[in-house]
């Protein structure tokens, strides 16, 4: 069977990354989470207060960054390192959740983040997740996915999730981040959230994880042939 590129788009917290990971271990690829990267740039911005109207300063910072996924032997998935920081949890916070549209909207960040990932894409055997990743990164992959989930059901999953880490988290905090974010994700004007035209849609708002997974194992397998 030949090796692929398999590309999941779609809004904030539709389970693309729950997917895609699912998807990489059931046929041994590699998983990219690309918003963990804009995630790890956004939080290097925050910490070195970068103002993302100073072009210099953008331009110097990214110069700063070397991004990289490493295996967490404990739970058995990448982590995101920001120069060899393990940044998987910091990156999940609300305030980076808070910025990082405005800072994955900049020109020079989209490129940066752009040709890291269509780098690690080389050798195909890879699944990624993102926004403009079967539109901009990958525009001939050989299997791209849209997954879209009604919006009530999105905020209440995303609530889950960061509840556990942050009780004092509310569902109006998380609906109105996964809004702003979509509208700006959306609505920029580099390689702006878009679904492709040769994609298929997968809605999952009624799916199981199981579900969802073996329709998009067979979908992959008849690419692979
Ligand atoms: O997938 P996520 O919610 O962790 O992504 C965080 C943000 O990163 C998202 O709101 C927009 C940005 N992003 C992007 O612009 N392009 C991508 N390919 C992936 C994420």
């Amino acid at each position: 069977m030949k090796k692929i590129i398999i590309t999941l788009d779609g809004y904030s917290s539709c389970g693309k990354s729950t997917l895609a990971r699912q998807l990489a271990n059931e046929l041994n690829y590699v998983f990219i989470d690309s918003g963990a990267m804009y995630r790890a740039i956004t939080l290097y911005f925050l910490r070195q207060h970068i103002d993302w109207n100073d072009e210099t300063a953008i331009h110097k910072a990214l110069g700063e960054i070397t991004l990289d996924f490493q295996n967490n032997e404990l739970t058995g998935q990448s982590d995101m390192y920001l120069n060899d920081e393990n940044v998987e949890a910091l990156i999940r916070d609300m305030l980076v959740s808070e910025h990082v549209s405005e800072v994955s909207a900049l020109k020079e960040v989209r490129e940066f983040g752009v040709a890291q990932q269509q780098k690690m894409g080389e050798k195909k055997g890879i699944v990624m997740d993102g926004r403009d990743i079967g539109t901009t990164v990958f525009p001939n992959a050989e299997l791209k996915i849209f997954v879209t989930a009604d919006p009530a059901i999105r905020v209440e999953r995303r609530f889950k999730e960061l509840f556990q880490k942050n009780p004092n988290i509310t569902i109006e905090e998380i609906k109105n981040n996964l809004e702003m974010r979509d509208y700006m994700d959306s609505n920029r004007e580099f390689s702006p959230l878009r679904r492709a035209e040769d994609a298929i849609d997968l809605d999952n708002s009624n799916l199981t994880r199981e579900e969802q997974l073996a329709l998009a194992l067979e979908w992959a397998n008849k690419r692979m042939q």
